[in-house]
């Protein structure tokens, strides 16, 4: 077996950790830095501690607020203006996974010449990034331990991403306090993606047992935490192993990525400008229904470590019981069965299946996937029909041919998958 395991993100966490932010830039040598943020940090206040530790630090910074969901190119060259003007030599994203992908393609425009688009793909960053520090605000992304950034082009209305070692952060600051306030939808949508991020990685075929590892931790931590920090927001407890097991989940995803979910949820923030995380809980039973065929015995573990009871079950029976969980979960939460009551709209499925295949994604998803299969996806997950009554598209799309992945090694290479 081959593989190479990299994650070179120093990871301080811990209850009101994020008040020594200051004291931990210093150290770096850094003296100046950009914190990138969102209008909603700063409305909850989430920055206090921060700045005041920077200030007792002596740590001089500026804020630059503009990150929007699904950011755009345009506010990450926005943000490198900023950067430029104010002369910073690091940037601090404080938020969700918008703020982090954000700070992260700024401190890559701030090094490297041209325009964002130029480095979609993997390593295609020549010069080092300026240092990258991540305080997550919520528990789902991972981004703060992640090789990559997800940036909306909105000419296009594709996600596209950049993945390179340069882009794992130097240092990721996780503290729980800051997650207390998080509304019990963003709660829901950001652990969900997390759950996504753990169990595509844990089947994906470019997995390996250090990944498949820390998948495995995450899947539990998460089936044990998620609902209560749902429904008791001020549980400290919860919110910190929600906090370290969307981390967890990121470090496993980061050497394997992911599969259909994110390939197709993509397309959603892209087009419909869906929040990622209430896209993917959503369409992940369906994905998990196409897969179960290529992974059932990954689907039992998954569904032993959801809690479910698999004694006496066939292997295909407790891989379904993985499909129930996440469903009860999904049901728990208030989040919608199908896609159509997320805005959704099939109009617009040739651009969704061709853009879906785009993704990198898709090659490493545990089942062969075609275009039609993607179609068939979308369209079940449209209506909500998890069964078998419909193997047929019923719009029966006449897409051009598009090529489907295949389980060579070829594709698996660094380099030679395209986007995220
Ligand atoms: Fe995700």
């Amino acid at each position: 077996m081959r593989f190479t395991y990299l994650m070179p993100t120093r990871v301080e966490s811990g209850n009101g950790i994020s008040e020594k932010t200051g004291e931990m830039i210093k150290e770096l040598g850094i003296t100046r830095i950009l914190i990138v943020t969102d209008k909603g940090v700063r409305t909850a206040n989430l920055l206090e501690g921060i700045e005041r530790s920077l200030l007792a630090a002596n740590v001089n910074y500026d804020i630059y607020d503009e990150v929007e969901p699904n950011p755009s190119t345009e506010t990450i060259h926005k943000g490198t203006e900023y950067l430029k003007h104010y002369k910073s030599d690091a940037v601090l994203a404080v938020g969700g996974g918008s703020s982090i992908d954000t700070a992260k393609g700024i401190a890559l425009m701030a090094t490297n010449p041209g325009h964002i688009l130029d480095y979609e793909g993997v390593g295609k960053i020549k010069f080092p990034p300026l240092p990258i520090i991540a305080i997550p605000t919520t528990a789902g992304t991972g981004s703060e331990a992640t090789n990559s950034t997800v940036v909306t082009n909105k000419e296009t209305s594709f996600k596209l991403g950049v993945l390179s070692p340069y882009l794992f952060p130097t240092l990721a600051i996780l503290d729980p306090a800051l997650t207390l306030q998080l509304p019990q939808g963003i709660t829901a949508a950001t652990g969900m993606d997390a759950l996504t991020h753990a169990i595509e990685s844990y089947t994906s075929k470019a997995a390996n047992p250090v990944s498949q590892g820390f998948a495995m931790q995450a899947i539990k931590m998460i089936g044990e935490n998620l609902t209560k920090a749902y429904f008791v927001g001020t549980d400290i407890e919860s919110r910190e192993k929600m906090l370290v097991a969307s981390l967890i989940a990121g470090v496993a995803f980061s050497q394997s990525r992911l599969g259909n979910v994110h390939a197709i949820s993509h397309t959603f923030g892209g087009v419909f400008n869906i929040p990622h995380g209430i896209a993917n809980a959503a369409l992940l039973p369906f994905v998990m229904k196409f897969n179960l065929p290529a992974c059932a015995e990954q689907y039992k573990e998954i569904a032993i470590a959801l809690g479910k009871d698999v004694a006496g079950l066939s292997t295909s029976q407790a891989a379904e019981k993985a499909i129930e969980a996440v469903i009860e979960m999904n049901q728990a939460m208030n989040i919608p069965l199908n896609i159509k009551d997320l805005g959704v709209s099939l109009e617009f499925l040739p651009k969704l299946i061709e853009d879906s295949m785009k993704s990198g994604n898709v090659f490493v998803n545990p089942r062969l996937t075609k275009p039609a299969d993607i179609e068939l996806m979308i369209e079940k997950a449209y209506y909500g029909i998890l069964d078998d009554s419909i193997t047929e598209s019923p719009n029966k799309l006449a897409l051009a041919p598009i090529e489907a992945n295949n389980r060579s090694e070829e594709v698996l290479r660094p380099g030679v998958i395209s986007t995220i």
